[in-house]
Protein backbone atom coordinates (compact mmCIF):
# COMPACT_ATOMS: atom_id res chain seq x y z
CA UNK A 1 0.00 0.00 0.00
CA UNK A 2 1.19 3.22 -1.19
CA UNK A 3 2.37 5.46 1.92
CA UNK A 4 -0.01 9.16 2.17
CA UNK A 5 3.03 10.92 1.67
CA UNK A 6 3.74 9.04 -0.55
CA UNK A 7 0.28 9.31 -2.80
CA UNK A 8 0.26 13.35 -1.62
CA UNK A 9 3.47 14.05 -3.32
CA UNK A 10 2.67 12.56 -6.50
CA UNK A 11 -0.90 14.04 -6.29
CA UNK A 12 1.44 17.35 -6.06
CA UNK A 13 3.48 16.55 -8.45
CA UNK A 14 0.74 15.43 -11.05
CA UNK A 15 -1.00 18.78 -10.02
CA UNK A 16 2.11 20.48 -10.50
CA UNK A 17 2.52 19.55 -14.38
CA UNK A 18 -0.38 21.36 -15.34
CA UNK A 19 -1.04 23.81 -12.66
CA UNK A 20 2.19 26.13 -11.14
CA UNK A 21 3.35 25.03 -8.04
CA UNK A 22 1.83 26.56 -4.81
CA UNK A 23 4.00 28.73 -2.77
CA UNK A 24 3.31 29.04 0.88
CA UNK A 25 5.63 32.29 2.69
CA UNK A 26 6.49 32.03 6.16
CA UNK A 27 6.70 35.28 7.23
CA UNK A 28 6.72 38.63 5.61
CA UNK A 29 10.20 40.24 6.07
CA UNK A 30 12.91 42.05 3.96
CA UNK A 31 13.65 38.97 2.05
CA UNK A 32 10.14 37.25 1.61
CA UNK A 33 9.97 40.43 -0.68
CA UNK A 34 12.87 39.79 -2.65
CA UNK A 35 12.16 36.40 -3.60
CA UNK A 36 8.43 37.17 -4.38
CA UNK A 37 9.66 39.21 -6.64
CA UNK A 38 11.63 35.73 -7.99
CA UNK A 39 8.63 33.86 -7.65
CA UNK A 40 5.82 36.17 -9.47
CA UNK A 41 7.98 36.21 -12.82
CA UNK A 42 8.22 32.38 -12.82
CA UNK A 43 5.31 30.99 -14.69
CA UNK A 44 5.75 27.52 -12.83
CA UNK A 45 5.16 29.42 -9.72
CA UNK A 46 2.34 30.43 -7.97
CA UNK A 47 2.57 33.07 -4.63
CA UNK A 48 -0.53 31.18 -2.84
CA UNK A 49 -0.69 31.71 0.63
CA UNK A 50 0.87 33.90 3.47
CA UNK A 51 1.83 33.55 6.75
CA UNK A 52 2.54 36.11 9.10
CA UNK A 53 2.31 36.26 13.13
CA UNK A 54 -0.19 39.36 12.84
CA UNK A 55 -3.24 39.02 10.31
CA UNK A 56 -2.56 42.70 9.21
CA UNK A 57 0.93 42.12 8.09
CA UNK A 58 0.02 39.46 6.26
CA UNK A 59 -2.72 40.62 4.41
CA UNK A 60 -0.70 43.69 3.12
CA UNK A 61 2.35 40.99 2.35
CA UNK A 62 -0.43 39.30 0.34
CA UNK A 63 -2.28 41.67 -1.43
CA UNK A 64 0.71 43.20 -2.20
CA UNK A 65 2.07 39.67 -3.82
CA UNK A 66 -1.40 38.70 -5.39
CA UNK A 67 -1.67 35.97 -2.95
CA UNK A 68 -4.78 33.74 -2.81
CA UNK A 69 -4.66 33.19 0.99
CA UNK A 70 -3.14 34.67 4.30
CA UNK A 71 -3.17 33.81 7.77
CA UNK A 72 -2.46 35.45 10.80
CA UNK A 73 -0.28 32.63 12.15
CA UNK A 74 2.52 30.42 10.94
CA UNK A 75 0.14 27.71 12.37
CA UNK A 76 -3.12 28.08 9.80
CA UNK A 77 -0.28 28.35 6.96
CA UNK A 78 1.18 25.30 7.82
CA UNK A 79 -1.96 23.47 8.06
CA UNK A 80 -3.39 24.61 4.47
CA UNK A 81 -2.92 21.40 2.12
CA UNK A 82 -3.20 22.99 -1.13
CA UNK A 83 0.12 24.40 -0.42
CA UNK A 84 2.83 22.31 -2.16
CA UNK A 85 6.22 24.29 -0.48
CA UNK A 86 6.39 27.02 2.32
CA UNK A 87 9.23 29.53 1.94
CA UNK A 88 10.77 29.92 5.75
CA UNK A 89 11.71 33.84 5.72
CA UNK A 90 12.02 34.00 9.43
CA UNK A 91 15.09 35.13 11.43
CA UNK A 92 17.15 32.22 11.77
CA UNK A 93 16.47 31.64 15.48
CA UNK A 94 13.32 30.51 14.50
CA UNK A 95 14.32 28.57 11.68
CA UNK A 96 14.37 25.16 13.68
CA UNK A 97 10.96 25.82 15.43
CA UNK A 98 9.13 26.97 11.74
CA UNK A 99 10.70 24.21 9.60
CA UNK A 100 9.47 21.00 12.28
CA UNK A 101 6.25 22.79 11.90
CA UNK A 102 6.02 22.97 8.27
CA UNK A 103 7.30 19.20 8.02
CA UNK A 104 4.66 18.21 10.70
CA UNK A 105 2.08 20.01 9.72
CA UNK A 106 3.13 17.48 5.95
CA UNK A 107 4.77 20.31 4.40
CA UNK A 108 7.84 20.62 1.90
CA UNK A 109 10.05 23.46 2.98
CA UNK A 110 12.80 25.34 1.52
CA UNK A 111 14.08 27.39 4.24
CA UNK A 112 16.59 30.57 4.58
CA UNK A 113 20.24 30.26 5.61
CA UNK A 114 21.77 29.97 8.00
CA UNK A 115 19.81 26.79 8.06
CA UNK A 116 19.91 26.30 12.11
CA UNK A 117 22.35 27.38 14.22
CA UNK A 118 22.93 24.00 15.65
CA UNK A 119 24.33 21.02 13.84
CA UNK A 120 21.86 18.90 16.45
CA UNK A 121 18.60 20.98 14.91
CA UNK A 122 19.52 20.39 11.81
CA UNK A 123 19.77 16.57 11.60
CA UNK A 124 16.80 16.22 13.49
CA UNK A 125 14.93 18.32 10.47
CA UNK A 126 16.28 16.16 7.56
CA UNK A 127 15.71 13.18 9.65
CA UNK A 128 12.54 14.27 10.56
CA UNK A 129 11.42 14.97 6.41
CA UNK A 130 13.36 11.94 5.17
CA UNK A 131 11.05 10.33 7.78
CA UNK A 132 7.70 12.00 5.90
CA UNK A 133 9.16 11.67 2.76
CA UNK A 134 9.25 15.91 2.15
CA UNK A 135 11.19 17.86 0.28
CA UNK A 136 13.66 20.30 2.73
CA UNK A 137 16.39 22.52 1.36
CA UNK A 138 18.26 25.35 2.95
CA UNK A 139 18.28 28.16 0.76
CA UNK A 140 21.54 28.65 -0.05
CA UNK A 141 20.69 30.71 -3.30
CA UNK A 142 24.37 31.42 -3.94
CA UNK A 143 24.93 27.27 -4.99
CA UNK A 144 22.23 27.49 -7.26
CA UNK A 145 23.73 30.15 -9.33
CA UNK A 146 25.17 29.99 -12.54
CA UNK A 147 28.93 31.89 -11.44
CA UNK A 148 28.92 29.04 -8.56
CA UNK A 149 28.07 25.95 -10.31
CA UNK A 150 30.36 27.66 -13.02
CA UNK A 151 33.45 27.82 -10.44
CA UNK A 152 32.57 24.09 -9.05
CA UNK A 153 32.62 22.62 -12.45
CA UNK A 154 36.62 24.44 -13.14
CA UNK A 155 37.49 22.90 -9.71
CA UNK A 156 36.30 19.67 -11.26
CA UNK A 157 38.05 19.71 -14.32
CA UNK A 158 41.28 21.07 -13.08
CA UNK A 159 41.27 24.42 -14.43
CA UNK A 160 42.44 26.11 -11.21
CA UNK A 161 45.00 23.02 -10.84
CA UNK A 162 45.95 22.71 -7.17
CA UNK A 163 43.96 25.42 -4.97
CA UNK A 164 45.93 26.36 -3.09
CA UNK A 165 44.49 29.45 -0.91
CA UNK A 166 41.15 30.75 -0.58
CA UNK A 167 40.28 34.88 0.72
CA UNK A 168 36.74 36.17 0.62
CA UNK A 169 35.29 38.28 3.09
CA UNK A 170 31.79 40.08 2.94
CA UNK A 171 31.48 43.48 5.18
CA UNK A 172 28.32 45.69 5.40
CA UNK A 173 27.61 48.70 7.01
CA UNK A 174 25.03 47.89 10.19
CA UNK A 175 23.95 50.71 12.13
CA UNK A 176 22.70 49.77 15.60
CA UNK A 177 19.12 50.26 13.94
CA UNK A 178 20.01 47.28 11.31
CA UNK A 179 17.92 44.20 11.67
CA UNK A 180 21.29 41.95 12.48
CA UNK A 181 22.60 44.32 15.65
CA UNK A 182 18.89 44.59 17.12
CA UNK A 183 18.07 41.16 17.08
CA UNK A 184 20.03 38.37 18.30
CA UNK A 185 17.53 36.08 16.99
CA UNK A 186 19.08 36.91 13.78
CA UNK A 187 22.42 35.37 14.20
CA UNK A 188 25.07 38.11 13.69
CA UNK A 189 27.54 38.57 11.04
CA UNK A 190 28.94 34.72 11.86
CA UNK A 191 25.66 33.00 10.67
CA UNK A 192 23.72 36.06 8.38
CA UNK A 193 27.07 37.35 6.56
CA UNK A 194 30.16 34.93 7.42
CA UNK A 195 28.59 31.88 6.51
CA UNK A 196 29.18 33.05 2.75
CA UNK A 197 32.92 32.91 2.34
CA UNK A 198 32.92 30.28 4.63
CA UNK A 199 30.51 27.90 2.31
CA UNK A 200 32.50 28.99 -0.87
CA UNK A 201 36.06 28.18 0.63
CA UNK A 202 34.20 24.68 1.92
CA UNK A 203 32.63 24.21 -1.64
CA UNK A 204 36.23 25.06 -2.96
CA UNK A 205 39.06 23.11 -0.35
CA UNK A 206 36.60 20.97 1.79
CA UNK A 207 34.15 20.79 4.19
CA UNK A 208 36.75 19.22 7.25
CA UNK A 209 39.22 21.54 7.49
CA UNK A 210 42.02 20.12 9.44
CA UNK A 211 42.37 23.50 11.81
CA UNK A 212 40.29 26.05 12.50
CA UNK A 213 40.99 29.27 14.29
CA UNK A 214 39.97 32.36 14.71
CA UNK A 215 38.72 35.73 16.64
CA UNK A 216 35.43 37.55 16.65
CA UNK A 217 34.60 40.54 18.19
CA UNK A 218 30.50 41.33 19.78
CA UNK A 219 28.23 44.33 20.60
CA UNK A 220 27.90 45.35 23.92
CA UNK A 221 24.63 43.84 23.96
CA UNK A 222 26.40 40.06 22.58
CA UNK A 223 25.94 40.63 19.03
CA UNK A 224 28.44 39.24 17.05
CA UNK A 225 29.77 42.20 14.97
CA UNK A 226 32.67 40.66 13.45
CA UNK A 227 35.15 37.88 12.77
CA UNK A 228 38.02 36.36 11.12
CA UNK A 229 38.63 32.52 10.60
CA UNK A 230 41.33 30.80 9.84
CA UNK A 231 41.39 26.99 7.62
CA UNK A 232 44.11 24.85 7.11
CA UNK A 233 43.74 21.53 4.80
CA UNK A 234 45.60 18.35 5.32
CA UNK A 235 47.12 19.13 1.38
CA UNK A 236 48.71 22.84 3.30
CA UNK A 237 45.82 25.00 1.28
CA UNK A 238 44.85 27.83 3.99
CA UNK A 239 41.52 29.54 3.71
CA UNK A 240 41.21 33.31 5.24
CA UNK A 241 37.75 34.24 5.56
CA UNK A 242 36.32 37.25 7.17
CA UNK A 243 32.99 39.08 8.13
CA UNK A 244 31.52 41.89 9.37
CA UNK A 245 28.47 44.59 10.27
CA UNK A 246 30.55 47.58 10.60
CA UNK A 247 32.57 48.28 7.62
CA UNK A 248 30.98 49.43 4.11
CA UNK A 249 29.56 47.26 1.85
CA UNK A 250 32.01 44.79 0.29
CA UNK A 251 32.23 41.28 -0.34
CA UNK A 252 35.17 39.87 -2.52
CA UNK A 253 36.56 36.24 -3.04
CA UNK A 254 40.35 35.35 -4.22
CA UNK A 255 40.93 31.51 -5.64
CA UNK A 256 44.54 31.18 -5.87
CA UNK A 257 45.40 27.43 -8.00
CA UNK A 258 48.44 26.48 -9.53
CA UNK A 259 47.19 26.93 -12.75
CA UNK A 260 44.84 29.58 -12.66
CA UNK A 261 42.93 31.66 -10.26
CA UNK A 262 40.08 33.82 -10.04
CA UNK A 263 39.08 36.97 -8.49
CA UNK A 264 35.82 38.42 -8.36
CA UNK A 265 35.88 41.77 -6.26
CA UNK A 266 33.58 44.02 -8.95
CA UNK A 267 30.48 42.73 -7.71
CA UNK A 268 29.90 40.79 -4.69
CA UNK A 269 31.04 37.25 -5.45
CA UNK A 270 27.57 35.74 -3.77
CA UNK A 271 25.76 36.93 -6.46
CA UNK A 272 27.93 37.42 -8.92
CA UNK A 273 26.94 37.24 -12.83
CA UNK A 274 30.67 36.95 -14.19
CA UNK A 275 33.48 35.58 -13.58
CA UNK A 276 36.70 35.11 -14.92
CA UNK A 277 39.19 32.60 -15.08
CA UNK A 278 43.06 33.84 -15.40
CA UNK A 279 46.21 32.28 -16.30
CA UNK A 280 49.64 33.10 -14.02
CA UNK A 281 50.52 34.93 -17.59
CA UNK A 282 47.53 37.23 -16.81
CA UNK A 283 45.47 36.34 -19.79
CA UNK A 284 41.68 35.01 -19.51
CA UNK A 285 41.35 31.42 -19.85
CA UNK A 286 37.51 31.61 -19.85
CA UNK A 287 35.54 35.01 -19.87
CA UNK A 288 31.56 33.23 -17.81
CA UNK A 289 28.74 35.28 -18.01
CA UNK A 290 25.27 34.94 -17.19
CA UNK A 291 22.99 37.64 -16.20
CA UNK A 292 20.05 36.80 -13.67
CA UNK A 293 16.91 36.62 -15.63
CA UNK A 294 15.14 38.21 -12.20
CA UNK A 295 17.26 39.18 -9.07
CA UNK A 296 18.95 35.76 -8.53
CA UNK A 297 16.55 34.12 -6.15
CA UNK A 298 14.63 32.54 -9.38
CA UNK A 299 17.43 29.80 -9.09
CA UNK A 300 17.06 28.33 -5.65
CA UNK A 301 13.11 28.39 -6.24
CA UNK A 302 13.56 26.58 -9.73
CA UNK A 303 15.79 24.25 -8.04
CA UNK A 304 13.46 23.25 -5.56
CA UNK A 305 10.39 23.12 -7.48
CA UNK A 306 12.54 20.89 -10.27
CA UNK A 307 12.96 18.61 -7.36
CA UNK A 308 9.31 18.24 -6.26
CA UNK A 309 8.12 17.52 -9.31
CA UNK A 310 10.06 15.13 -10.15
CA UNK A 311 9.59 13.59 -6.56
CA UNK A 312 13.21 14.23 -4.97
CA UNK A 313 13.17 14.78 -1.44
CA UNK A 314 16.38 16.78 -1.29
CA UNK A 315 18.59 19.37 -3.72
CA UNK A 316 21.83 17.96 -5.33
CA UNK A 317 23.21 21.74 -5.51
CA UNK A 318 22.34 22.34 -2.03
CA UNK A 319 23.09 18.87 -0.61
CA UNK A 320 22.18 18.15 3.06
CA UNK A 321 25.25 16.89 4.12
CA UNK A 322 27.09 20.19 3.19
CA UNK A 323 24.58 22.31 4.86
CA UNK A 324 25.48 20.30 7.81
CA UNK A 325 29.18 20.81 8.01
CA UNK A 326 28.73 24.41 7.54
CA UNK A 327 26.91 25.21 10.23
CA UNK A 328 29.24 22.42 12.03
CA UNK A 329 32.11 24.30 11.68
CA UNK A 330 29.60 28.11 12.58
CA UNK A 331 28.85 26.01 15.76
CA UNK A 332 32.33 25.77 16.74
CA UNK A 333 33.30 29.34 15.81
CA UNK A 334 30.65 30.89 17.85
CA UNK A 335 31.46 28.35 20.92
CA UNK A 336 35.19 29.72 20.81
CA UNK A 337 35.96 32.79 19.44
N1 LIG B 1 19.39 34.76 0.91
C1 LIG B 1 19.65 36.03 1.13
O1 LIG B 1 20.18 36.75 0.31
C2 LIG B 1 19.24 36.63 2.44
C3 LIG B 1 19.33 38.01 2.63
C4 LIG B 1 18.88 38.53 3.83
C5 LIG B 1 18.39 37.69 4.83
N2 LIG B 1 18.36 36.35 4.60
C6 LIG B 1 17.85 35.43 5.62
O2 LIG B 1 16.42 35.56 5.64
C7 LIG B 1 15.94 35.47 6.96
C8 LIG B 1 15.11 36.71 7.28
O3 LIG B 1 15.86 37.88 7.04
P1 LIG B 1 15.15 39.26 6.68
O4 LIG B 1 16.22 40.17 6.23
O5 LIG B 1 13.99 39.06 5.80
O6 LIG B 1 14.66 39.70 8.14
P2 LIG B 1 13.44 40.63 8.53
O7 LIG B 1 13.26 41.68 7.50
O8 LIG B 1 13.66 41.02 9.93
O9 LIG B 1 12.18 39.66 8.43
C9 LIG B 1 12.04 38.52 9.22
C10 LIG B 1 10.55 38.19 9.34
O10 LIG B 1 10.45 37.03 10.14
C11 LIG B 1 9.26 37.08 10.92
N3 LIG B 1 9.60 36.78 12.32
C12 LIG B 1 9.27 35.65 12.99
N4 LIG B 1 9.75 35.65 14.22
C13 LIG B 1 10.40 36.81 14.38
C14 LIG B 1 11.12 37.40 15.45
N5 LIG B 1 11.25 36.77 16.62
N6 LIG B 1 11.69 38.60 15.27
C15 LIG B 1 11.57 39.23 14.09
N7 LIG B 1 10.90 38.73 13.02
C16 LIG B 1 10.32 37.53 13.16
C17 LIG B 1 8.65 38.45 10.73
O11 LIG B 1 7.55 38.28 9.85
P3 LIG B 1 6.06 38.31 10.41
O12 LIG B 1 6.02 39.43 11.41
O13 LIG B 1 5.27 38.54 9.20
O14 LIG B 1 5.77 36.99 11.05
C18 LIG B 1 9.72 39.26 10.04
O15 LIG B 1 9.21 40.18 9.14
C19 LIG B 1 17.16 35.25 7.83
O16 LIG B 1 17.33 33.87 8.01
C20 LIG B 1 18.31 35.78 7.02
O17 LIG B 1 19.54 35.14 7.29
C21 LIG B 1 18.76 35.81 3.43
Amino acid sequence: MKMEADKKREDAAQGCGDRPVRWGIMGTGRIAGVFCEALKALPQAEIYAVGSRGMEKAKAFGTAWGAEKYYGSYEELAADGNVDIIYVATPIACHYENVRLCLKAGRNALCEKAFTQRVEEAEELYALAREKRLFLMEAMWTKCQPVFQKIMEWKRNGAFGEIQAVEARFYTSATTEHRLMKNPAQGGSLYDLTIYPLMYACALLGYEPRKMCGAAAKSPEGVDTMESILLQYENGAFAGITGGLSCERQASLYIHGTKGRVLINQEHFYKAQRAVLTGWDNQPIENFEAPFGVNGYEYEALEAMNCILRGKTESALVPVEETIAVIRLMERCAEKF
